[in-house]
């Protein structure tokens, strides 16, 4: 079954940009008074209205009565939203005074939430990680990234990841998740953090790969958390298992980067810490730079050199990172916005590093992240009739329309 959509007042595809380096907004693929066709949940045409309907004249139609901007679904690429407690406690030491790595050394950050994730259910755990999918799909999120990391022993892990399954399953947004059992070593493991992520290559990587519960092994690379040395043997083993790789790299102090650099990982994500010389290296790389503008609001810290980068001729893109520690926030296109006024993005630097640009970093850029023929039909509609009032408003305005495999779920 054909269906038409449309008309929209102007049709972003995100198609035909270059994957690093800066953008104008002229660059960017306008189509005006346009039209999308789908069939079989995928995307079949786009173009002109008018010729559309001459060119499919027995296609269901699908008529949108105001004025609006439509573009790809927005693909977060790093996320904790399956999450158990509630870290206001953390919040409050932070505004007194306290650093995140000052709290994480007295027992709380990471470890309070991993506490909370373990004593949860599964059930718990899938409806947590339900309620925080839809409000990313509010938020026009249609791809979207989600992490373990807060159970720390192999069966918590898989916990965790089957409740991201679950939420999967029962929702119309993809969530795709990643194992970052090497999030910290846990506080009740007897044993160096070698020994602890030795196990956990040993025993609960290979379950991971086999039973399809995630493609992505993640690790964060900090002085709270793994060394270089600790982490580049685990990562090489997730490799060798057939794992996309990507790193929390640069957070507060820079050694991710080039970890993830010489692994050859998809991204790093952070990089509030990278120098001149990180910046150099990623720019040359094919590592996906990833900002989390989130986690900078949350903290106070610097923003991710995300201008450098670009200029560079590197590779970015922008997601939430939201958990309940740093980026408690929920929002995409607001940190988005308020990164790109801080480090001078254009609104194409923006918008690519929240589809395509970010697609790519989750390796899913052959389905989604632009709107071209073939890929899945996600897409999202703003009520403007021009697309530069999406940034310009800073987050205030969410898609009023989203569409998930060609049907419309908001
Ligand atoms: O991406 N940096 C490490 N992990 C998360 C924070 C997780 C937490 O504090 O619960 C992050 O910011
Ligand atoms: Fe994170």
């Amino acid at each position: 079954m054909q269906k038409i959509i449309g008309p929209f007042y102007q049709l972003l595809t995100m198609a035909n940009l270059p994957e690093r380096g800066a953008l104008q907004d002229e660059q960017l693929e306008i189509i005006a008074n346009a039209g999308i066709v789908v069939e079989g949940g995928k995307i079949k045409d786009l173009g002109s209205w008018e010729s559309l309907k001459t060119a499919y004249p027995d296609a269901e139609r699908e008529e949108i009565d105001e004025p609006m901007v439509l573009l790809p679904g927005f693909v977060d690429t790093h996320t904790h939203i399956c999450s158990a407690g509630n870290r206001a406690t953390d919040y409050a030491m932070r505004l007194a005074g306290k650093s995140y790595l000052e709290i994480a050394e007295a027992g709380g950050g990471i470890w309070h939430t991993v506490t909370a994730t373990r004593s949860a259910s599964l059930e718990e755990l899938t409806e947590a990680t339900i309620e925080r999918a839809k409000v990313q799909l509010s938020e026009g999120v249609t791809t979207c990234e989600v992490k373990s990391g807060y159970g720390l022993t192999v069966e918590s892990e898989l916990k965790m990841l089957r409740a991201i399954q679950n939420a999967n399953k029962a929702l119309p947004i993809d969530l795709v998740g990643t194992c970052l059992a090497a999030h910290m070593k846990p506080k009740d493991f007897e044993g160096t953090a070698s020994e602890y992520l030795q196990l956990m290559a040993d025993e609960l990587l290979p379950k991971v790969w086999k039973e399809g519960l995630a493609c992505r092994v993640d690790a964060f690379v900090e002085q709270s958390a793994f060394s270089v040395e600790e982490t580049l043997p685990y990562l090489q083993k997730a490799k060798e298992l057939g794992f996309d790789i990507t790193v929390h790299g640069d957070q507060f102090t820079p050694g991710g980067s080039q970890l993830a650099i010489d692994l050859e990982a998809i991204s790093t994500d952070h990089l509030e810490a990278s120098t001149d010389k990180e910046v150099e290296a990623l720019a040359k790389s094919n590592v996906t730079a990833v900002a989390l503008p989130g986690a900078t609001i949350g903290l106070g810290d610097r923003f991710t050199p995300a201008r450098a980068i670009l200029d560079k001729g590197g590779k970015l893109a922008i997601a939430t990172d939201w958990n309940p520690g740093s980026a408690p926030m929920g929002k995409l296109l607001l940190p988005a916005s308020i990164l790109g006024a801080f480090e001078h993005l254009t609104m194409a630097e923006t918008l690519a590093g929240l589809t395509i640009r970010a697609a790519a970093a989750l390796n899913v850029s052959s389905r989604v992240g632009s709107l071209e023929e073939g890929k899945l039909a996600d897409f999202i509609a703003f009520p403007f009739k021009d697309f530069r009032n999406i940034i310009y408003r800073q987050g205030a305005v969410l898609p009023k329309k989203v569409w998930k495999r060609g049907e419309m779920v908001l």
